[in-house]
């Protein structure tokens, strides 16, 4: 049987060695998918209310919560992970010692119009604590058609190695935005696993065409964007970023 997300203790995931990894600095790989990210945003549609933004499963990583805390009044962070939950809340409450390490992604945002007159004499971690609220909470109690506007980075291929779940975590997440909000989901491809610190987290191994058929029934004008990368973060393993507007809530659980 493959490990299903309720065999895994996400309370194991180790949020700084997860961050140290991965965030310290700007990855060429991460380079793309922020600056995609942004230009799709920079030109959707949100609704003439104060936008709410989503952003489920952050983990260590504040640059898809970035994307949205401009563009929105109030930008939800739901992680499964107590471990998690507690580090990113750290980062609201000692904020101004962890600031500088986020700027290098804070400023990429800053370069698009629409998001630098909202950005302007804003510190990156001061906003976060301003706008955004982390919840401890599965994607698969999301409630419908809540957010305008969403993320979903390395989550839905990270959380298990059953093929029925990924399926179900990428449903829960587009069915939790508006009809027509945009969203921007990231993958790894080809990976059956990750550790962090010594500890091993299930993965499912998809690939570009696994992403736009899950995507395809449950959004419009889905854009995937091979991610391109030199130095692959682990060998044979790489990335897709999925660009689109969701089509709501959908009949299926
Ligand atoms: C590979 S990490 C990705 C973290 C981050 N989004 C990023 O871009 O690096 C997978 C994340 O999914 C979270 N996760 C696992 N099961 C979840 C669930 N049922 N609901 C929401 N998040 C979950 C983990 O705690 C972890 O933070």
């Amino acid at each position: 049987m493959p490990t299903r997300n309720n065999d895994v203790d996400w309370n194991t995931f180790q949020p700084r060695a997860y961050h140290a990894h991965n965030y310290r600095s700007v990855r060429p790989d991460d380079l793309q998918i922020v600056r995609a990210t942004r230009d799709f945003f920079a030109t959707a549609n949100l609704p003439s209310h104060p936008a709410r933004g989503l952003d489920v499963g952050a983990g260590a990583n504040l640059y898809p919560a970035f994307a949205m805390m401009p563009l929105c009044e109030h930008v939800d962070l739901v992680e499964h992970s107590p471990a998690n939950v507690r580090w990113l809340r750290s980062r609201q409450s000692r904020w101004r010692r962890f600031d500088h390490g986020w700027d290098e992604f804070w400023q990429l945002y800053a370069e698009r119009d629409r998001y630098a007159a909202a950005m302007r004499g804003r510190r990156p971690l001061a906003e976060f604590r301003a706008k955004a609220t982390v919840t401890q909470g599965s994607i698969f109690d999301l409630p419908q058609q809540r957010w305008d506007i969403g993320t979903m980075f390395f989550v839905a291929c990270s959380l298990s190695a059953d093929r029925e779940e990924f399926d179900r975590a990428v449903r829960c997440f587009t069915r939790a935005l508006r009809p027509d909000a945009p969203f921007a989901t990231a993958f790894m491809t080809g990976s059956d696993g990750y550790d962090v610190d010594g500890v091993r987290f299930p993965a499912v191994p998809v690939d570009t065409v696994i992403v736009e058929q899950t995507l395809q029934p449950l959004a419009t004008d889905v854009k995937v964007v091979p991610i391109d990368s030199e130095h692959p973060l682990r060998p044979n393993v790489g990335m897709v970023l999925a660009l689109g507007h969701s089509r709501g809530a959908s009949t299926k659980s």
